[in-house]
């Protein structure tokens, strides 16, 4: 069986996707076009030529400019079943997907209008492919917290649609702290917490996101690998690293991806665990991911089943659950062991 066959029949969840991050220029186009809305680009070449980024900030500014063409409730459905058909060739069984509210209520997009169109798209995604799907609200860093509190109160009556709560944007200057009472209320309300960390920010902000907001994992933490004492504790507490390789080399996190810290951290026993962020921006979806860091750090097809293994323990699925999709990755290893395809062919 070859490696991107292997790859893909493995049982996956994709834990650290942004659903606005899933928007391809082909769909910009259309959207734009449906909503009457001028793009500042020409073509879809135009647009995937201008996505060369400096650095973090640089991918902001267009992913935010990209997301202004989602408008109606249907505009967020055809994202969301776009993403999941797409996440479902891949392999991807559990998706535990971002979104940014405050991205469109500051255009005027009320929570209804996009919950009601990812809401019905997962509805399909669930009967159609049997994919299962959480939804984690992410609240924008650059903005001031007051601005969180506010989103946190508009999502009321979708609160029992909600998987968790997160932290993304610019995060240089951002530190958690400054987000703590709202992820208090989030976690009062029984709800997941995860928490972008150590992507372009120091090492602390991880400490910072798991002692003041209560993380349960962390997103990216490619940094960790400044603070000896930081990987120690990821990986004493087996606090679970939602790693985006293609990203981290797109945004020059690293140079090259042969130069990043998944294996080292892999080989320190840190649960790593590889994802696909923002997509349609970066040059890849999930098996894209894990590819490239099979061929770039070496991996071994023992890595990239622990890989597997490690995103299904660090999604919030049920013991049973995860049991089951365990399971399942045995079988895919054994039958690749013994030179056969799985029973899916
Ligand atoms: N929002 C979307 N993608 C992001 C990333 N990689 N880091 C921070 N915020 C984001
Ligand atoms: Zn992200």
């Amino acid at each position: 069986m070859d490696r991107a066959s292997f790859v893909r029949r493995l049982p996956k969840a994709d834990l650290h996707v942004h659903v606005e991050g899933s928007l391809e220029p082909e769909m910009m186009f259309e959207l734009a076009l449906r909503n009457g809305i001028q793009l500042p680009y020409d073509s879809v070449a135009e647009v995937r030529a201008a996505y060369e980024f400096r650095d973090l900030q640089a991918f902001l500014d267009i992913y935010y400019q990209g997301a202004a063409v989602l408008v109606t409730e249907a505009d967020f459905h055809d994202l969301m079943l776009a993403y999941l058909e797409r996440a479902r060739a891949d392999g991807v069984r559990r998706a535990e997907i971002f979104f940014d509210p405050q991205t469109h209520t500051a255009r005027g997009i009320g929570f209804p209008v996009f919950m009601h169109g990812f809401l019905r798209a997962i509805a399909e995604a669930e009967v159609r492919w049997g994919i299962s799907v959480g939804l984690i609200l992410s609240f924008l860093r650059h903005a001031p917290p007051h601005e969180a509190l506010a989103t946190w109160e508009a999502s009321a009556p979708f609160r029992d649609r909600l998987l968790g709560v997160g932290l993304d944007s610019s995060e240089v200057g951002n530190p958690p702290e400054l987000f703590v009472d709202v992820f208090r209320a989030a976690r009062e309300a029984g709800l997941h917490v995860v928490a972008h960390a150590g992507e372009e920010g120091p090492a602390a902000y991880i400490t910072g996101a798991l002692d003041t907001l209560g993380a349960e994992r962390i997103d990216h933490g490619v940094r960790s690998e400044d603070d000896p004492a930081v990987v120690e504790r990821l990986v004493r507490e087996q606090i679970p690293l939602t790693m985006c390789p293609l990203s981290n080399v797109k945004l020059k996190v690293f140079d090259r991806i042969e130069e990043h810290s998944l294996k080292r951290l892999l080989d320190l026993g840190v649960m790593v665990t590889v994802n696909s962020d923002d997509p349609a921006y970066f040059g890849g979806y999930i098996l894209d991911n894990y590819l490239a860091v099979a061929d770039g750090l070496g991996l071994d097809d023992d890595d990239l089943a622990r890989l597997a293994r490690n995103s299904i323990e660090a999604s919030f699925l049920s013991p049973d659950a995860k049991a089951a999709l365990l399971h399942e990755i045995d079988q895919v290893v054994e039958l690749a062991a013994q030179g056969q395809p799985s029973p899916e062919g």
